[in-house]
Order: structure tokens, then C-alpha cells, then sequence
């Protein structure tokens, strides 16, 4: 059996590739060197990381100089949201009640709408549309939710998000509409044209897609009119000062490449195995309940599941013990703190959200694997 195969939480985090910590070595020693510098060996940096930048900008379907690298997904979202309405300071900004906090916590700082989404996380799309007025400047929806897997439609947000823009153009308005997504959880499994996507702005994230931690990407379209939030050298392209962190960005693009050569063979191997887990749960705790929605509506590797009358926290320990790494619904609750804030926006009472683990599958998960999570659950709900 492989090392990670009892490891269910990689909306947590991704073991990294061997692959992916080759492509860093190199720059951590070696290739110390600064991409700002004027030598020779500065100038190869500084073509490894636009040969970075190109990984990404070409899968995302998009220019080099649209793609900003940062330190993770907290902070492209910060750019994101906190660039487009520092521009805007009496600009208003609409988003819904599952969000990640590093997306709803820079929202709170501005004139906000939060729409409400229904009992499967999904965002209703007319309450979304009337939120808007005529002083909303961006729409950040997330892709796909860390917590229940809810996949957004962001293609038909983004249909909204062009009526609009076309609306304002027709009537000589100025104030631009932008939408952005918080894809951190999407880049496994999911389409990224930005074409098809039809996103201004695209978070995107090294440490959930088997790279290194504290860093990311923010696709910024040309003509989205951003203020960076760090000052300093003007490096990537003024939106983020700083000297780059090219071993961690060289690592992101050989995880990249590798996770999305073959993502859609493997969205469906893990999806076939996460259904399999939900129908062994299903049989042998038929108590369970699952959260969220299901088939190609959830993202392939989430599970969320209700087991009344039991301690999310204790389960976990439980079957930490037994070898299988899990979480609660929220890593507010396993800290200790409130239930989860995404379970209680779907309907769930305190309670139930506090019976309710987060099972997520990855490339290391097996038959064998799931099959022996859900025995060692049994054995955990035995009272
Ligand atoms: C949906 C989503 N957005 C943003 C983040 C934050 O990313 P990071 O930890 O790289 O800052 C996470 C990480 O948990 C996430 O799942």
C-alpha cells in the first residue's frame, strides 16, 4: 500500500510531488540567484520564471503577463478583491455565504451584498443578478467549495457579468463590473479555459495541487484595473513587490503540468471512488447523511457526511487512530470554535454540522483505501 493511502483530507493539503520538489531544488541552492540581477545566471532565473508563468498562462488559455504569482491562494484572493476596490473605494461587491474567509473577510471591508445559497451550496442566480447595482464593481464566486463540493456555475455567472458590461456600455456608464473566482480547489479536476470560463480575475493555488505551500496565482485580465496591495521593486508586473520565490514557483508549474496533463482521467477514477465511498457509508451507517450535491455537480474528491449523535471531533480522532487522517466540516470546528459557517448556510443545524466530516479522496486514494475508511468509520460509530 502507498504511504498516503489512508490520507482523506487534500482539500487541506496535497503531499508533494517528487517531481515538483526536483524542479525546486535546483533554485535553492544553485540557482540562488536573483531574477532582478543584471548576470548571466540571474537572467536564466529570470527566464525560469516566465517559463513558470507560461505553464500556467498557456493551460489557463491566457497571456504570460496576465498571470501574477503571490504566497498562496489567501493572498491572490486579497488581490483579487481588496485590488479592484481600492480602485473603487465607494464601489460595491457581491459574493456568497460559503466562501472561503480569505475571500469573505477582505469582502467585509467594502460596501458588500452576500447571497444566500441553497441547501446543495449552490448560489441562486436571480438573487445573485438582483444584488447588483449600479455601483457593484466585482462578483467573486467561488469554483468549487472546500467544504461540501459545491461547483459553481460560473459560466453562467459570467453570462450575467457580460449583460451587465454591455448594459453600462450602451448607457456611457464608466464603473466597471469584474468577476472573479477562487478556483484553489478547482485546479484538480476542473475545466480552466478562461475563455469558456469568461472570469476576469482567477485564483489559483500551489499547496491543493501537490506543490509547494505559500503559493499561488492570480490571472488578472489585461484592462482589469487593479491596485497592488504590496509595494516595493515593482516585480511581477507592479502587483506584487518582492524578490519571487522561484523555487516555490517552479515547483507550482511542474505540479501544474503534471496534475493537468491528466486531469480528466483522473477526475473520473477519483469520482468513481468517492460514489464508492458514499454507497459504503451509505450501507454500513444508514444514519449518514451526505451534504451537498452529487455526481459531476460536486467537485470528484469531496465527500461531506452527517453522522447524528457524533462528535465530528472525536470521529476524526477516532479514526486518526486508527491510521486515516480526516477532518470536521470546518476548520473552525477543529479549532474548537463555532460550527461550520458553510454547513450552516445549507440548512444544517448546529448540532448536525457538528456530526459532520470532510472526506476528501486524491491521487494517492485506492479501492482499498476507501474500502478500509469506511470499516474503520463503522468501528467508530459503534457505541
Ligand atoms: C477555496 C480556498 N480558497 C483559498 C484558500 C487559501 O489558500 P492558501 O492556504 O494557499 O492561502 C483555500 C485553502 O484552504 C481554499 O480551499
Amino acid at each position: 500500500m502507498n504511504k498516503f493511502a489512508n490520507y482523506f483530507d487534500y482539500a487541506a493539503a496535497t503531499p508533494m510531488l517528487s517531481e515538483a520538489k526536483k524542479a525546486m531544488e535546483p533554485f535553492l541552492i544553485d540557482k540562488f540567484y536573483n531574477p532582478s540581477a543584471l548576470y548571466l545566471a540571474s537572467k536564466n532565473n529570470r527566464q525560469a520564471l516566465q517559463d513558470a508563468r507560461q505553464v500556467i498562462a498557456s493551460d489557463l488559455g491566457v497571456k504570460p503577463l496576465e498571470v501574477i504569482f503571490t504566497a498562496g491562494g489567501t493572498e491572490a484572493n486579497n488581490l483579487a478583491i481588496q485590488g479592484v476596490l481600492k480602485n473603487y473605494p465607494k464601489g460595491h461587491v457581491v459574493t456568497c455565504d460559503i466562501e472561503h474567509k480569505s475571500v469573505l473577510k477582505p469582502v467585509e471591508l467594502f460596501d458588500h451584498s452576500i447571497v444566500a445559497v441553497d441547501n446543495r451550496g449552490f448560489i441562486n442566480l436571480k438573487e445573485l443578478k438582483k444584488s447588483i447595482n449600479n455601483n457593484t464593481v466585482l462578483i467573486t464566486i467561488g469554483y468549487a467549495n472546500n467544504e461540501i463540493g459545491t461547483i459553481q456555475p460560473i459560466k453562467e455567472i459570467s453570462k450575467i457579468v457580460k449583460e451587465i458590461k454591455e448594459a453600462r456600455r450602451a448607457k456611457g456608464i464608466k464603473t466597471p463590473i469584474y468577476l472573479h473566482s477562487d478556483a484553489c480547489q478547482a485546479v484538480n479536476y476542473l475545466d480552466l479555459k478562461i475563455t469558456r470560463l469568461g472570469v476576469d480575475l482567477l485564483t489559483v493555488n500551489a499547496g491543493k495541487i501537490y506543490g509547494p505551500k505559500q503559493c499561488g496565482a492570480l490571472y488578472v485580465k489585461t484592462g482589469c484595473n487593479l491596485k497592488p496591495l504590496i509595494l516595493g521593486g515593482n516585480q511581477e508586473h507592479s502587483m506584487r513587490s518582492g524578490t519571487e520565490n522561484l523555487a516555490n514557483v517552479a515547483g507550482f508549474a511542474k505540479a501544474w503540468q503534471i496534475v493537468r496533463q491528466d486531469f480528466k482521467l483522473e477526475t473520473r477514477r477519483v469520482a468513481n471512488l468517492r460514489d464508492r465511498l458514499i454507497k459504503l457509508i451509505n450501507q454500513q451507517i444508514p444514519q449518514a447523511t451526505i451534504n451537498g450535491p452529487f455526481n459531476d455537480k460536486r467537485l470528484a474528491n469531496n465527500i461531506s457526511v452527517t453522522i447524528p449523535g457524533f462528535d465530528n471531533e472525536i470521529l476524526v480522532m477516532k479514526l486518526d487512530e486508527a491510521g486515516f487522517q480526516t477532518a470536521t466540516g470546518s476548520a473552525c470546528s477543529a479549532s474548537g470554535g463555532e460550527p461550520s459557517y458553510v454547513l450552516k448556510a445549507i440548512g444544517l443545524s448546529n448540532p448536525k454540522a457538528n456530526s459532520t466530516l470532510r472526506i476528501t479522496l486524491g491521487k494517492y486514494s485506492t479501492s482499498k483505501s476507501i474500502k478500509l475508511l469506511a470499516e474503520a468509520l463503522k468501528k467508530a460509530t459503534n457505541k
